[in-house]
């Protein structure tokens, strides 16, 4: 089996190398021969994003993992007090509720934001939490999804209209900016914890799609950087079962995110202005997550 994985691995090398400089800078392709060529498999294996030069101008970028794990603690709470206002604290009886549980427990989420969240939802004047998406125009043809969930609707809405104008994004019609991102599964594993001939050996074999470089920025450390497996959600338990096989450690982040079709590549001023302006977002409680086409 492991014999077989390093050929398919040295295979897929050559064929990364001889093709990569025929096709788009960024990205490499490998011809499965059991597949007609409309149906290519795409390991993508160099830097998709942000080179040095920009990164004295981006702050609160570090971290940025830390701030995914708050945002998705936050998210696991809201629907921690949805579960218990629809349908009650009985777990035994309230199966929606034992089913979040059993995600928070999954995802590592802490036993106090659990517990609080259990508390909050029999406060008086909580309600549920809806789910909405808005979508965004950025500055330089770039495009970004808002995701929020909210137990106030209109102050929510209000709220993120505010910052998109504070900060020179425009709101756009619903649908005209959706289309252009795809939901994938990725798992993010630390680029300390593993070397990138192992993971794309991993994605191969569990039929992924992508393995995606961490972002280069001249002031990351190590600890920061992230390697992303991007595949369905067909494969996805696949990915983690071979990444657990490996002894390889991942984040428990469930991750679900939207990825641009086609990545926008723009100035650094406008990267600059798209930055802050997601950041600006990101800050709101309401939102639980932002995704941008910028390249
Ligand atoms: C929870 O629900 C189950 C099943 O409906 C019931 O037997 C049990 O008494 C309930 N527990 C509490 C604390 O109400
Ligand atoms: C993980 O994400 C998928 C789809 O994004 C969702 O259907 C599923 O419920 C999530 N599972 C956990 C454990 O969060
Ligand atoms: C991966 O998922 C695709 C569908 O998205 C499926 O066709 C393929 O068989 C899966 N590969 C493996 C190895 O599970």
């Amino acid at each position: 089996m492991r014999a077989l994985l390093l050929l398919q691995l040295q295979a897929l090398t050559s064929r990364v190398s001889l093709s990569s400089s025929t096709f788009v800078r960024g990205k490499s392709l490998w011809f499965d021969a059991n597949r007609d060529n409309s149906q290519v498999r795409r390991i993508w294996s160099s830097t998709p994003v942000c080179m040095g030069r920009r990164s004295s101008k981006i702050a609160g970028r570090k971290g940025a993992q830390d701030a995914k794990k708050a945002k998705l603690y936050s998210r696991i709470g809201k629907e921690v007090v949805s579960a218990v206002k629809r349908g009650g604290p009985n777990v035994t009886s309230n199966s929606v509720l034992a089913a979040v549980l059993e995600k928070a427990k999954e995802l590592d989420v802490p036993k106090d934001i659990v517990e609080r969240n259990m508390k909050r939802a029999s406060e008086k004047g909580q309600e549920a939490y809806i789910e909405k998406v808005y979508e965004v125009y950025g500055y330089g043809g770039v495009s970004m999804v808002v995701e929020v969930s909210t137990d106030k609707i209109h102050r929510s809405v209000a709220k993120i209209r505010e910052v998109i104008k504070d900060y020179g994004g425009k709101m756009a019609d619903s649908g005209s900016v959706t289309f252009k991102f795809k939901r994938v599964r990725v798992v993010n594993i630390k680029a300390t914890n593993a070397d990138k001939d192992q993971l794309l050996a991993i994605a191969l074999d569990a039929g992924a799609e992508d393995v995606i470089d961490p972002p280069t920025y001249e002031d990351d450390t190590e600890e920061d950087r992230y390697y992303k497996i991007v595949g369905s959600s067909e494969n996805y338990s696949s990915i983690l079962s071979k990444l657990r096989e490996e002894g390889i450690d991942f984040e428990p982040d469930n991750g679900s995110e939207l990825l641009p079709n086609t990545p926008v590549e723009v100035d650094d001023e406008a990267m600059d202005l798209n930055k802050e302006l997601m950041s600006k977002l990101l800050e709101l409680d309401d939102v639980d997550a932002v995704y941008t086409d910028q390249k």
